[in-house]
């Protein structure tokens, strides 16, 4: 069967990186979480301090930073590596959730991820979620997503998740966090989150996560039908 890209955009919290994943497993495709990019750097800059206003101090530690995935046999898992170390459990931590929105608005940084990006997406057959996917890193794509849910529902949920990997956080700092998010996200000057003109919405607050895996491959299939 024809591999296209599928590009999935929305909020923090929507649901899209456990949707993403179980499409591509299903569709045996490859799933490249574009989010866990931005926390490997983000993560790199709050170990080196590099300070985010400096220009060249922001240049260099790029330089130093090579971000790869690797899928593990055991938990079935694509994690993240920063410069050969597994920082998969640490990119999800609320001290790197507070700084990545900052840190994605630098168009340096963005470039350098966009460019990994294409390189990754480039043979197709892949499923990659993040904030700019559709408009920016993949305009093209045969299939975009956005995912929307509303506040409260997308704040109980990664709650949820961070409490399965034993870390308590207050409902209302997760709350905060998102919204914070989503303000930085949508309203910065490069590659703001938007809905792609073409991309179909999806908004997951009331329904299961097995009915909204099940729209995106209903729309898989008819996509992949009509080409
Ligand atoms: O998907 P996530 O919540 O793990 O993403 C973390 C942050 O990274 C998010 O607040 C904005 C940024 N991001 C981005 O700017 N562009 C992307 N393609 C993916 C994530």
């Amino acid at each position: 069967m024809k591999k296209i890209v599928i590009a999935i955009d929305g909020n923090s919290g929507c649901g899209k990186s456990s949707t993403s994943k179980a499409i591509a497993r299903q569709l045996q495709y490859i799933y490249i979480d574009t989010g866990a990019m931005y926390r490997a750097v983000t993560l790199f800059f709050i170990k080196n301090n590099i300070d985010l206003k400096n220009d060249l101090d922001v240049e260099e530690a790029l330089k130093q930073i090579d971000i790869s995935f690797e899928y593990n046999m055991e938990t079935g898992k694509n994690e993240t590596f920063l410069n050969g170390e597994n920082v998969e459990h640490s990119i999800r931590q609320m001290d790197v959730s507070n700084l990545v929105s900052p840190v994605s608005e630098i168009s340096r940084v963005r470039r350098k991820l966009v460019e990994q990006q294409r390189r990754l997406g480039a043979e197709k057959g892949v499923v990659m979620d993040g904030r700019d996917i559709g408009t920016v890193v993949f305009p093209d794509a045969e299939l975009k997503i956005f995912m929307t849910a509303n506040l409260e529902v997308r704040a109980e949920r990664r709650q949820k998740e961070l409490l399965e990997k034993n870390t308590n956080v207050e409902l209302k700092e997760v709350i905060d966090n998102l919204e914070n998010r989503d303000t930085i996200d949508t309203s910065r000057a490069d590659s703001p989150l938007k809905k792609a003109d073409d991309a179909y919405v999806v908004d997951t607050s009331n329904i299961t996560f097995e009915e909204q895996v099940n729209q995106i491959l209903k729309l898989v299939k008819d996509n992949i039908e009509v080409e």
